[in-house]
């Protein structure tokens, strides 16, 4: 991993880390429990994107074609970071499946210091979770989607960590906090937890 992109830019004062991957993987469920655990905020690209556009994702591809929903992407994410590191709170970001395989987003991203999780399951896992979900304009169908997903391996494959996110999101959560990933060390959480516990 890892093998083209420059060195790390200096990390963020703020942490943040960035969660990538396909359609269905998990990225927002994930991201939200994560947050909620650490006592981050919590921001998704594409909720962001709907809110500053007034329409809907698949209403935004219908209207404006995915050039034009990709610059709208690339704008919301340095909106989201900069207000991360402005406001100073720590922040998880999910990413939209789509906007770390952008040109020049894997670079950006490492520039900025903010590091990234590719949240990765297995493509069965991925398709039966977007079969039961409608709202993704680009998963039209099997054959379109495995090929999309086989064109963006190389990009999430730039990611600084791959989590196995085939099973459920608790368990999905456990690893990265294992793994100190969130730059948080699993004793420090357990200490914030424990401050966060109500008195009984
Ligand atoms: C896209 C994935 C979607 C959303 C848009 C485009 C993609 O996000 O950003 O429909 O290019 O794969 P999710 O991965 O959260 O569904």
């Amino acid at each position: 991993m890892n093998q083209t992109l420059p060195p790390r830019g200096p990390l963020s004062r703020v942490p943040i880390v960035c969660l990538a991957g396909f359609m269905g993987s998990g990225k927002s469920t994930v991201g939200a429990r994560l947050a909620s655990q650490l006592g981050w905020r919590f921001v998704d690209l594409d909720e962001r994107i709907e809110a500053s556009s007034g329409i809907t994702i698949p209403q935004f591809f219908e209207r404006h074609g995915e050039p034009a929903f990709r610059q709208l992407e690339a704008d919301e994410l340095r909106a989201a970071l900069g207000r991360a590191v402005e406001q100073k709170e720590p922040t998880i970001l999910a990413l939209g499946g789509g906007t770390y395989a952008q040109s020049g987003a894997p670079e950006f991203l490492r520039n900025a210091g903010v590091p990234v999780i590719w949240l990765d399951a297995r493509i069965e896992v991925l398709l039966s979770r977007c079969l039961t979900m409608t709202g993704r304009p680009l998963f039209r169908d099997e054959a379109s989607f495995r090929a999309l997903h086989a064109q963006r391996i190389a990009s999430y494959q730039l990611a600084d960590f791959r989590v196995d996110s085939s099973g459920d999101a608790a368990l999905v959560v456990a690893e990265i906090l294992r793994r100190g990933i969130a730059g948080v060390p699993a004793a420090d959480l357990e200490a914030h937890l424990e401050l966060e516990k109500p008195k009984s």
